[in-house]
């Protein structure tokens, strides 16, 4: 419904009349080979996806894909879970990677074609074949700390005949040592940090199913890997390495993170997604932005706490978003 006195531009944009009279119209519809094409000053005519506006400095989507993104409740079936492609038999030797195609969406969002992305916790790979999947695809530099699974996400890349990214086996404390990082200005950091010792305690649910076995899977027995760090030691060491990345992304740069909560315990909610946000924008030039909760339809429900009391499914993740902005 168009407010009465306002002219509709296009679904679910309205302008008063009286700006509509003084403003240089956002496109004008023009006959075309029967279809209506709409064309104006800032905005390109992409057919079923959409306008496309010539201002748009961030990304190569349209107003209404743009906005799309902007909803923040996200519902996904993404492989790993829902299917078995991008690799997953041998991407499944780590015991949390990202759906590739996830991680395209968010990186189509944050960046154009040819700008580059940094992940300094790049797991099997998951931020580095989601750029390779953009079209174009986007060019990306992972760094992780297990060797294993870097090798997984070249085997994986290599099978699906992908774009190479560049993946460094190194502590990512070490990030301003690799040439391939120093030398160039990222358009995006995002990234899956480990969430403190979550992997270190026992699975259930669905983790059990998908992995075949409930013992606790740490990421890597390697004191250096910043999941086997008690909570407040964890959140000091991700704002040390994060401000280490942050040198190296562009002014008004998005630093976009995963993160996901524990159970509640009688001594603390667990929100540690809260305690992350607050701990990084300590950072000077840090910026927080906002959030999208990640909610993975093909996870299943599981009883637990049945009948007696309440144990939440946690089925979703948090998308956490910054920007950098340096003070002019
Ligand atoms: C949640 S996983 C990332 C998963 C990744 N998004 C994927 O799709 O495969 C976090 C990763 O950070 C790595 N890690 C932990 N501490 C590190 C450090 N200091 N330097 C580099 N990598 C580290 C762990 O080995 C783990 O693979």
């Amino acid at each position: 419904m168009v407010a009465r006195g306002r002219q509709r531009l296009w679904k679910g944009f309205t302008m008063s009349k009286s700006d509509a009279k003084t403003k240089v119209p956002y496109w004008r519809e023009l006959e075309s080979n029967g279809r209506k094409k709409r064309e104006g000053k800032y905005g390109i005519d992409l057919g079923e996806r959409g306008i496309y506006d010539k201002r748009n400095k961030l990304n190569e989507l349209t107003g209404k894909e743009w906005i799309y993104f902007t909803n923040s409740v996200w519902i996904t079936a993404f492989p790993p879970v829902a299917g078995k492609d991008s690799g997953f038999d041998l991407r499944k030797i780590h015991p949390s990677p990202k759906p590739p195609e996830l991680i395209k969406e968010i990186v189509c969002f944050f960046t154009k074609s040819n700008q580059w992305i940094l992940d300094p916790f790049a797991g099997v790979g998951g931020t580095l074949i989601g750029a390779s999947l953009c079209e174009p695809a986007r060019n990306a530099v992972g760094i992780e700390l297990n060797k294993d699974y870097v090798n997984a996400y070249k085997k994986v890349n290599s099978n699906l005949k992908l774009k190479k990214q560049e993946m460094i086996c190194s502590d990512a404390r070490n990030i301003s040592r690799h040439k391939k990082i120093k030398e160039r200005i990222f358009d995006l950091i995002l990234t899956d940090p480990p969430y403190s010792d979550m992997m270190a305690r026992n699975k259930n649910g669905q983790k059990k199913k998908l992995y075949g076995k409930n013992d606790a899977s740490k990421f890597t027995f390697d004191d250096r890997d910043i999941g086997n760090l008690n909570r407040k030691d964890f959140l000091e060491e991700l704002k040390s390495i994060i401000s280490l990345a942050l040198k190296y992304l562009k002014d008004k740069g998005y630093l976009v993170i995963f993160c996901k909560d524990f159970q509640p315990t009688d001594d603390s909610p667990n929100l540690l997604h809260n305690d992350v946000i607050n701990k990084l924008i300590e950072i000077p030039c840090l910026r927080y932005r906002g959030l999208r909760i990640w909610h993975d339809q093909a996870m299943d429900l599981y009883p637990f706490g049945y009948p007696y009391a309440f144990v939440m499914n946690q089925l979703h993740q948090y998308i956490l978003i910054f920007r950098k902005e340096l003070l002019t």
